[in-house]
């Protein structure tokens, strides 16, 4: 059996010049996750559902594990001291950690601390999401606006904590993707899933087919598409959606599959956030072999412009993508 801390300073001599920094940052990570799953295994018990009472920067109403996991999570990462700042769904602004240990350190965090939160009242996994970066600005100054807009080409590591069955914390550092798996009788991840690859081609579309007449002509070409029955390339696919992407990008990676958050009517960029869910779960699709796009763009290749900017999220098997990038094109839609 390998732990989580184990294997990480083990990866960490394939870079001669890596200080360890990283591996500190990782380790908060663990901690915080294995915090957060203590308490969504008893959520339920005690006051822990629901709202709290507050809306985030989006409008949308924060559960009380919302903020709790997004405590966590920042306290873990400003203890370390490696750490200049963080920002995440549930603050406005990013979070500049300024005391003398913090203002060296060499990272910024984007987090989606909870994800998938209207799924904890109802018993059904939820996730964590991380991306990690190099800053730009000089250490020893403040964190600046500029070190959390990065393209999420520039990632140093990515990963996520998924809250299911079991928990899982699946990382990458851009040597791959890895899974852990939380044995809780002993507080311990341990390594479950080495090199994880996603099948380039897979039979699983997942989609809020709730929302299908608000898509784009290209999105709806592609659901008929997946419904069609062709018994040589194994149609219909079977329709799984979870709800919580971080659950519904894990199955996807790990049997194959695509999930899709169109523009909407209601919602013209998408829903989801480009820098804490698309950006990370990007890097890892592509680690594992497969493709994220905005459906006309590499993900990792937008441009930033603002914290909590979203955008389309076609994500999954290579040819699966690629099938919805061509119908898109195939089919646009009346400017
Ligand atoms: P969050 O809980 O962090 O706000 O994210 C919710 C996201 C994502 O997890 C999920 O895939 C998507 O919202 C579901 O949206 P719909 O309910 O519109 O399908
Ligand atoms: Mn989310
Ligand atoms: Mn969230």
């Amino acid at each position: 059996m390998k732990t989580l801390g184990e294997f990480v300073v083990e990866k960490q001599r394939d870079f001669p010049h890596a200080k360890g920094e990283l591996s500190a940052l990782l380790s908060a990570i663990r901690l915080a996750a294995k915090i957060c799953n203590r308490e969504i295994n008893k959520a339920g018990l005690g006051d822990i559902v629901g709202d709290a009472g507050e809306t985030n920067v989006q409008g949308e109403a924060q559960k009380k594990l919302d903020v709790y996991a997004n405590e966590r999570f920042k306290a873990a990462l400003e203890a370390r001291g490696e750490v200049c700042g963080i920002a995440s769904e549930e603050e406005d602004h990013f979070v500049i950690f300024d005391n003398e240990l913090s203002r060296d350190g060499s990272y910024v965090v984007l987090m989606d601390p909870l994800d998938g939160s209207s799924n904890i009242d109802v018993n059904v996994s939820v996730g964590t999401i991380f991306s990690i970066y190099r800053r730009v600005s000089p250490v020893g100054t403040p964190a600046t606006m500029e070190d959390f807009l990065q393209p999420g080409c520039n990632q140093v590591a990515a990963g996520y904590v998924v809250y299911g069955s079991s928990t899982m914390l699946v990382y990458t550092t851009g040597n791959g993707v890895h899974g852990f798996t939380y044995d809780p009788s002993i507080g311990v991840f341990c390594l479950s899933h080495e090199n994880m690859r996603t099948p380039k081609d897979g039979y699983i579309y997942s989609i809020n087919e709730g929302n299908y007449h608000k898509f784009p002509q290209g999105v709806k070409q592609y659901i008929k598409y997946c419904q069609e029955p062709d018994e040589a390339t194994k149609r219909p696919y079977s329709a799984r959606y979870i709800g919580s992407l971080v659950s519904d990008f894990h199955r996807n990676l790990i049997k194959g599959g695509i999930y899709l958050y169109p523009p909407t009517a209601k919602t013209p960029n998408g829903k989801l956030r480009l820098l804490y869910e698309c950006n990370p779960l990007a890097f890892m699709v592509e680690q594992a072999g497969g493709k994220a796009s905005d459906g006309t763009q590499r993900i990792l290749d937008i441009k930033p412009t603002s914290l909590h900017q979203r955008t389309p999220f076609v994500v999954g098997s290579t040819n699966m993508v690629e099938k919805v990038e061509q119908l898109l094109r195939d089919f646009p839609d009346a400017k």
